[in-house]
């Protein structure tokens, strides 16, 4: 090929680039959003109970603000009596909530998506159904996918009137984490001191900064 016509060839390509880049947005920012999805749902909808190495788990990879991932093991919670008193086992719908029967949810919960309460044996069923992640519902602030819709809580506040609040992933995750937390930490004090444990306002050891 002599030089003139490699030049050529050359400007050509790099005009083309800018074109697609005008016409297409910015093709980085994409490819980042869709690995920062798929990291996202690495444990999302699986009937496969974390254990093992899998059960330390790190959530949130794709954080929008500083706040970043949050280390959580699996195993500990639902098997080594973590209740706020470390006196019995944590249901999994403690947490899964949806995957109980109606009858057995209490306020502020209303949704149900299983028929029975979720346990290590229910899930061994051949028919069962998959645990659904929590972002599989819980959506960041301002990252819903197309069609879905953010899921909406009715409180009750102090004096009794009803309150509707949207649960991002931020509401949801805090105050299941939180608030068991903190209720093991005013029965428990001495919990404070154990590495990685934290109340509400413990941002940094739950986040580390992005
Ligand atoms: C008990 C651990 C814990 C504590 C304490 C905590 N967080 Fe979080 N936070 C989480 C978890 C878990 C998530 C959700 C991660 C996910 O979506 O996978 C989260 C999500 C967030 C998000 C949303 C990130 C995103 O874009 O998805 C922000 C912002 C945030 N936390 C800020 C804070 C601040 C500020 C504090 C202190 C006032 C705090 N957090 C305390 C565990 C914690
Ligand atoms: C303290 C809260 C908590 C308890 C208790 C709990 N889980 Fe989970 N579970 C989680 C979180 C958080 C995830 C990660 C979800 C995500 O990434 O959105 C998860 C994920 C899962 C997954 C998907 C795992 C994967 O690798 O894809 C299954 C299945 C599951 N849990 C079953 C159970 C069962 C069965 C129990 C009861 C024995 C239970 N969980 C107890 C919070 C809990
Ligand atoms: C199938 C969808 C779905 C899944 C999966 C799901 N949630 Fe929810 N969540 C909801 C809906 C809808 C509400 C509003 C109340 C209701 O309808 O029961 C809610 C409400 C909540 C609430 C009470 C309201 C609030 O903002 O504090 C918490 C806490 C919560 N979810 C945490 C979690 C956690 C933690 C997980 C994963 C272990 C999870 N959710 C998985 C749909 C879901
Ligand atoms: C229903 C209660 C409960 C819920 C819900 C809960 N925790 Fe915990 N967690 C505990 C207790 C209790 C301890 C301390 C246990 C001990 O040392 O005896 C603990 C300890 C921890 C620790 C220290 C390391 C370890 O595994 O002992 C981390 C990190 C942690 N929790 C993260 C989380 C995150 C993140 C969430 C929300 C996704 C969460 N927890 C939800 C009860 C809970």
């Amino acid at each position: 090929m002599n030089k003139t016509l490699l030049k050529m060839v050359t400007l050509v390509f790099i005009l083309t680039m800018c074109l697609l880049v005008l016409v297409f947005g910015s093709p980085a920012t994409e490819t980042t959003l869709a690995r920062n999805v798929a990291v996202a749902h690495r444990f999302l909808d699986s009937k496969d109970l974390p254990t093992g190495e899998k059960a330390k788990m790190t959530l949130g990879k794709d954080s929008t603000s500083e706040h970043g991932e949050v280390a959580f093991n699996h195993d500990t919670h639902s098997f080594k009596k973590y209740s706020p008193d470390g006196k019995t086992d944590i249901g999994c719908a403690e947490c899964h909530h949806t995957d109980q029967p109606k009858s057995a949810l209490t306020p502020p919960l209303v949704t149900s998506e299983r028929a029975v309460v979720l346990t290590v044996e229910a899930l061994k069923k051949s028919d069962a159904a998959v645990v659904k992640g929590c972002r599989t519902c819980h959506f960041q602030e301002g990252n819903i996918p197309d069609g879905k819709e953010m899921p909406v809580t009715v409180f009750k506040n102090a004096k009794g009137k009803e309150e509707t609040k949207e649960s991002s992933n931020e509401v949801a995750y805090h105050n299941n984490c939180n608030s068991c937390h903190d209720a093991a930490a005013k029965l428990r004090p001495e919990l404070k001191k154990k590495a990685g444990f934290a109340t509400t306002n413990d941002c940094l050891i739950c986040h580390k900064k992005n």
